[in-house]
């Protein structure tokens, strides 16, 4: 059985519900302190109150800078974030056609809003020499999967999180902190309710690319465990 030592505090972003809440919860399992980050403080709360003793609650827009800020003031350093937040606008819409407006809200969370958490939180691990940061990417975002023109403005947002996992790993080579990306499959959450794939059978890779031994990759695109192309 997994010692509950606590010793390490994960982040999850967007962990009131879906993979977020699935990730939290086998984190927790496996003896990390979890602090789940959500921007519905009631959704958030309940969802870390589920799990018991070990696991807190941090309101966290992930698009807003203040909210940012202010989460980051309360959590102080963590060993371990995951960013999971994400929204998919565009389902159906074309490349030729999709509002930009949709494409702005969608990079604003997907993109900015990971390199946002990502920024208030990576130079405290690089500072303490140890940390893993996983961005929960999706297949959409591989050019070696042809990317997805049927949501253009969710694939693109996928792609250009890809690249900031890849220029985030070389920034931080050789500082004990490993930056890497996961694509989860299709997954059964309120995004794809029609997907197989459990959350909780997800959260375990996302899981694994949470807590990679020392010298593992950095800057690489995981599925399953083993490492894709991007
Ligand atoms: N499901 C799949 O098949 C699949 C496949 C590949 C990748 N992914 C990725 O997996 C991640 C989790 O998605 P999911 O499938 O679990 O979908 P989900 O059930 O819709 O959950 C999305 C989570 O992101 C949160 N969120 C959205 N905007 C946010 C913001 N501005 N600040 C903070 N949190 C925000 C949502 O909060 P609210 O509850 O407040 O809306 C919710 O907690 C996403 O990054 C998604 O792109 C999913």
């Amino acid at each position: 059985m997994t010692p509950v030592l606590r010793s390490r505090t994960a982040l999850v972003t967007g962990a009131n519900r879906g993979l977020g809440l699935a990730v939290s919860t086998l984190l927790h399992a496996r003896g990390f302190r979890v602090v789940l980050g959500g921007r519905d403080e009631e959704a958030v709360t309940a969802a870390a109150q589920s799990l018991g003793e070990g696991a807190a609650a941090v309101v966290l827009d992930v698009s807003d800078d203040a909210s940012v800020k202010s989460a980051a003031e309360r959590v102080g350093r963590v060993d371990v974030l995951v960013n999971n937040a994400g929204t998919f606008l565009d389902r159906g819409d074309v490349p030729s056609g999709v509002p930009l407006s949709l494409v702005e809200a969608t990079l604003s969370v997907n993109v900015l809003g990971s390199w946002r958490v990502s920024q208030a939180f990576l130079p405290g691990m690089v500072e303490h020499g140890w940390g893993r940061v996983v961005m929960v990417s999706s297949g959409t975002g591989s050019f070696t999967n042809g990317l997805f023109p049927q949501a253009p403005a969710y694939s693109v947002s996928k792609a250009a999180l890809n690249a900031v996992t890849v220029l985030l790993a070389k920034e931080t080579a050789d500082t004990g902190v490993l930056v890497n990306a996961v694509n989860p499959g299709l997954v059964r959450t309120r995004m794809r309710p029609e997907a197989e794939r459990s959350a909780e059978d997800a959260a375990g890779d996302i899981a694994y690319a949470a807590t990679l031994p020392d010298g593992a990759p950095s800057g690489v695109f995981f599925r399953s465990g083993a490492v894709v192309g991007w």
